[in-house]
């Protein structure tokens, strides 16, 4: 019987697991004498093989899709000792042993607030006000008392900020911040937001292989092998990034801050023939920018939930599923941090076009981005965005491959000739284009001209495919007003086919169902642009 049943477990475990198993052992045909012993296992030798495993195979087996998680030392316990501090003051700590040099000036700003007031007066205002920036500040003013869990989500939000910065990275793991975050993590679980600040921080520490060691050591493997098969996009796609940093056995490219794979997100045979880049809008994100459009439920509708098929991210869900040979991106330039900036006094250039350019095309260059095709797809100022990359790459004969491997462009919304918005009062501009950028978006303002003049002049020597959205809809900003925010005539880039759909600026790049025109144009488009690479 325990002969049978044996055999039965092993024949089970290949059908699930063989054939990424092949892979596996394709690049790893050292180890592929264990896999005799490790694919008959019970509970008990799943836990030996976890303790054999080393970091290299513990981070190409979290890269197998579904595997099973039994493979994985769990995270050291939690220390449960007297003087235990609280993650607050935890966080605080480590934000404060950190340098203040080389991060954003409004990091820079909020955290020494922060430090401030907490030292003032951290006994009666804990969880209190301290994170906010203190005196003077509305915000501030109007948080008498603020949930903990909001406090950590923005020392969490500065951490982000310093783990961008590479010198600091070593500051982070020097003072312990790994073990830390993992107790935050274990101690979050009901918070994905908090979970995905610090899977973001982890990948941002995974860029520098001498730190991998540390991040292995202190269980973050299992964390991530667990995460990476989560539902939710958002929560998959962090440690998707994260675990491709430390896969530096099969992975060359490395993901910066901002960067996410969509598609593949693990190990795969699947050749990889060209690349699809997503670039939001501003206010816009990574994710929630392409989700599929919202539905309008009925309260009877709201009782029986959202349905199964309805996905956060089409470019994933529907976009992977047609096109498997894609490698599919999203991108992602700080908008979180709006919240801030509108209460720094610093002045900063992170919000120009040009700045964000050079930032977005040097991230671009480390994950690969320009070797193979590519088409890019973008919506709103995410458009001007992909414009000025293009012309700045152009210049650069380093960037040459990136000009040369563009194969297609679509645009939804972008105001090519600006907007009408900048006629508005400052509080509904605020709304959708909350900066300086406001100036660069003016109806025909000369920096647009240029830009627009410039990129034409590009796409004549150039061959490739352009296609434009345009929305007829007004969009409805706050409960009075209702205004057309990209007419179809700034849409219009002059080249490529111009599509005037009935939709208003928020959903031009949410199409109601994988059947829905838009989808099926985008498809259709993105197939043309890369024909003959069999996608
Ligand atoms: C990576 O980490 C090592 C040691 O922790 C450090 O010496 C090195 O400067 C870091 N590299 C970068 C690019 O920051
Ligand atoms: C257009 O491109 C050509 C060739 O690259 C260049 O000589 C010319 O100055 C450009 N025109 C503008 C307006 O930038």
């Amino acid at each position: 019987i325990l002969r049978t049943l044996i055999s039965w477990l092993i024949k089970d475990m290949l059908k699930k697991t063989l054939g990424d198993i092949m892979v596996y052992s394709h690049h790893y045909n050292s180890v592929s004498s264990e896999w005799s012993f490790v694919l008959s296992i019970t509970d008990y030798q799943y836990q030996t093989a976890a303790q054999v495993i080393d970091q290299r195979t513990a981070v190409a087996l979290a890269r197998i899709p579904n595997v099973d998680l039994r493979f994985f030392l769990p995270p050291p316990p939690l220390p449960h000792t007297e003087d235990d501090i609280s993650i607050e003051d935890g966080l605080r700590q480590l934000l404060a042993s950190l340098p203040q040099s080389e991060v954003d000036q409004c990091v820079q700003y909020f955290t020494s607030l922060a430090l401030r007031e907490s030292s003032q007066s951290l006994a009666s205002q804990r969880g209190g006000l301290w994170c906010f920036g203190g005196n003077g500040l509305p915000y501030a003013q109007s948080l008498t008392s603020t949930p903990s869990q909001k406090v950590e989500t923005f020392c969490l939000q500065a951490l982000v900020q310093h783990s961008k910065v590479h010198s600091h990275c070593d500051h982070i793991v020097a003072n312990g911040g790994l073990q830390l975050l993992q107790r935050v993590y274990q101690l979050r679980r009901d918070s994905p937001k908090i979970q995905r600040n610090i899977v973001r921080i982890i990948g941002n520490l995974a860029l520098n292989e001498s730190l991998h060691t540390a991040i292995v050591q202190s269980g973050w493997v299992s964390v991530l092998a667990e995460m990476i098969q989560s539902p939710y996009i958002m929560q998959a796609s962090h440690a998707a990034r994260a675990l491709a940093n430390l896969d530096r056995e099969a992975v060359r490219q490395k993901y910066q801050d901002g960067v996410y794979i969509l598609h593949p997100q693990c190990r795969t045979n699947q050749p990889i023939k060209a690349d699809v880049l997503f670039v939001h809008g501003l206010l816009g994100a990574a994710f929630k920018t392409w989700r599929q459009k919202d539905l309008d439920m009925t309260d009877d509708d709201k009782v029986e939930g959202v349905p199964e098929d309805y996905t956060e991210c089409w470019p994933k869900s529907w976009l992977a599923a047609d096109c498997p040979n894609l490698r599919i991106l999203s991108v992602e330039y700080d908008t979180h941090l709006s919240d801030w900036k509108a209460k720094c006094p610093a002045e900063n250039q992170r919000k120009s076009l040009a700045y964000r350019s050079q930032e977005l095309l040097r991230k671009l260059k480390d994950a690969g981005v320009g070797e193979r095709p590519v088409v890019w797809v973008a919506h709103s100022m995410g458009g001007l965005l992909v414009k000025k990359m293009l012309l700045d790459a152009s210049k650069d004969p380093d960037l040459s491959p990136l000009i040369k491997n563009t194969k297609g462009i679509l645009f939804y919304s972008v105001p090519h000739h600006g907007t009408f918005m900048a006629g508005y009062s400052v509080n509904v501009r605020y709304l959708l284009f909350p900066s300086i950028e406001v100036k660069e978006l003016c109806r025909d303002s000369p920096a647009l001209r240029d830009l627009n003049e410039n990129f034409l002049n590009i796409t004549k020597e150039q061959e490739f495919k352009v296609l434009s959205f345009a929305e007829t809809l007004p969009t409805s900003i706050g409960p009075m007003l209702k205004i057309l925010v990209v007419p179809s005539q700034s849409a219009d880039l002059c080249i490529g086919d111009l599509i005037q759909v009935d939709v208003d600026h928020l959903n031009i790049c949410k199409p109601e169902k994988k059947d829905s025109f838009l989808y099926k144009r985008t498809l259709q488009f993105i197939q043309d642009a890369l024909r003959g690479q069999r996608i």
